[in-house]
């Protein structure tokens, strides 16, 4: 994986994104090792982010990389005008890998085809977000004790979605049977479900999410994109399809836990917070763990 880029979670094979996995997890018996002190870690945000970002430059800080960037493009040269094409030129001069977000679709792809050094998309739109998914496969890993063979339910924006486009994807190796709870606007796309199809792996679809609880292994929830509207009506429409409660989660099975890319608008009670299944901000500590694992491997010291 050294040098690789990470676009979308397929640029990584099955055992590639297991290797991961498995260095994540000596990152979080020994998460400090100064093994990136000659590295330099730029991380652009052209959107908006707070865990992403943070847990990146938290997992660079922990190797002993610098750390550059900007966190949104207002604080850039690009709102004078800059092409990405030019960004990404010049950032390459200045460090050793670029970890970048984008609110296009596909420009991530394309800052990796003109940089000379390695780029990990950190969401592109509402294509992917790959190093959530793999931080979303460590979660569910160290929950469930396995991959396999797991009920998992996607409930929310799941057109717009790019977590679950990502994770679904990865998932598709796993024999893993999706339960896909949206309204009818936000339906999983097409070509995200030709993924499940290919592989002849169950998907049930519904609009309610008390049909999914009791079979899931892992709920996970997702918010419903304002920002991915072109329409307010729209959103307006759909904005409170879903709300978790703390006592809809009676007939969970015991070791269910609920996962959430966050951050959360209203889908999730604060409620639900202190139940032991409640585990979304775990897993955005998982994140620092598994940004650290992908640091250190595609800069070539592990
Ligand atoms: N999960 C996630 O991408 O969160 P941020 O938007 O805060 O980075």
């Amino acid at each position: 994986m050294k040098h690789r880029n990470l676009i979308s979670i397929n640029d990584f094979s099955k055992e590639e994104q297991i290797k991961i996995l498995d260095i994540a997890e000596e990152f979080e018996k020994n998460p400090i090792q100064k093994i990136l002190d000659d590295y330099v870690v730029a991380t652009l945000f052209f959107e908006p982010s707070t865990r992403t970002r943070l847990s990146f430059e938290s997992a660079a800080s922990r190797l002993g990389a610098k750390v550059i960037g900007f966190s949104s493009s207002a604080s850039s040269s690009v709102s004078k005008g800059e092409s990405l094409n030019d960004t990404i030129l010049t950032v390459s001069n200045y460090s050793d890998i670029i970890v970048m977000r984008h609110p296009k679709d596909g420009s991530a792809r394309y800052a990796s085809e003109v940089s000379p050094i390695p780029i990990i998309n950190a969401g592109d739109g509402a294509n992917q977000h790959p190093s959530q998914t793999l931080l979303d496969m460590y979660s569910i890993r160290k929950t469930q004790g396995t991959l396999e063979n797991l009920n998992i339910a996607f409930v929310g924006d799941l057109k717009y979605g790019r977590t679950v486009h990502s994770l679904t994807m990865a998932l598709t190796q796993y024999n893993t049977t999706f339960h896909l709870v949206s309204p009818t606007e936000l339906k999983l796309p097409s070509y995200v479900k030709r993924h499940i199809k290919d592989k002849n792996l169950a998907y049930h679809q519904y609009t309610e999410m008390m049909d999914v609880i009791p079979k899931a292994d892992i709920i996970y929830m997702t918010r419903i994109q304002k920002e991915r509207f072109s329409d307010p009506m729209d959103y307006e429409k759909v904005k409170n399809a879903y709300n978790l409660e703390n006592d809809m989660l009676e007939n969970a099975k015991d070791n269910m836990r609920v996962l959430h890319p966050l951050p959360r608008v209203n889908e999730i009670s604060k409620d639900v917070d202190a139940n032991p299944k409640a585990y979304y901000f775990t897993q955005a500590l998982n994140g620092v763990f598994v940004r650290q694992a992908l640091l250190a491997t595609i800069l070539g010291a592990k």
